[in-house]
């Protein structure tokens, strides 16, 4: 498999994918698919999270036991559809920091245009995971992680729900480094920079506004 790529074939991300996709699916099965993948998700994202140890005591003796290493994580849902993403994270989760980024694409042009930016004062030394269900022409992602970088994380990841090929390729190109974990990877982009087959606008979806 590709560095820095993985693809999470798991059968309930994979059964939950499918009925995502359904054109038949309500928003409000949507939303709950979304939030339970992204819980499922999760754990296939932190699996190489630092851990350490401290001492603890069982109610029976002293012992030392794992956990997980360094400040707190920061969840990075890019507005509006990376907030689908959130609730399940944070079920999983709870005490993990947000920082929303808001970026929408031009529909002429494509490019990612910022709006709007709030996070805690310092993401140095975090990790940071940015949630984005359609990694499309990757443009979003791309300038998300760009900004992101200039405050010194530790690490950032990045989850998706389906990905194109052509955005996969394009978010790599810039940020090598930086890992994609996805539930699929679909044919291609249409002429309007959407994922075939897909599942549409994902936003539109879960937020209702179809
Ligand atoms: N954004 C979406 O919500 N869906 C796509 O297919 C592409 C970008």
């Amino acid at each position: 498999m590709k560095k820095n790529f993985h693809l999470i074939r798991h059968p309930l991300v994979q059964h939950k994918l499918t009925l995502l996709r359904k054109r038949s699916t309500s928003v409000t099965e949507f939303r709950e698919l979304v939030s339970e993948v992204a819980m499922l998700m999760g754990y296939e994202v932190t699996r190489d999270l630092p851990m350490t140890t401290e001492t603890i005591f069982t109610p029976m003796e002293r012992m030392r036991a794992p956990v997980l290493k360094g400040e707190k994580m920061v969840l990075v849902p890019i507005l509006r559809a990376g907030m689908g993403l959130l609730d399940g994270m944070i079920q999983i989760f709870p005490s993990a920091r947000v920082a929303h980024i808001g970026i929408y694409r031009d529909h002429k042009t494509l490019e990612p245009v910022e709006y709007y930016f709030k996070a805690s004062k310092t993401l140095r030394g975090r990790d940071l995971i940015v949630l984005d269900p359609m990694l499309a022409t990757g443009n979003s992602a791309i300038a998300a992680v760009e900004r992101l970088k200039s405050g010194k994380p530790r690490s950032i990841r990045l989850m998706c729900l389906v990905a194109a090929p052509e955005g996969i390729r394009a978010f790599h190109q810039q940020h090598r480094e930086v890992p994609i974990y996805t539930a699929a990877v679909d044919r291609k982009l249409n002429a309007h920079g959407y994922i075939l087959p897909g599942l549409g606008d994902a936003g539109d979806r879960i937020f209702g506004t179809l």
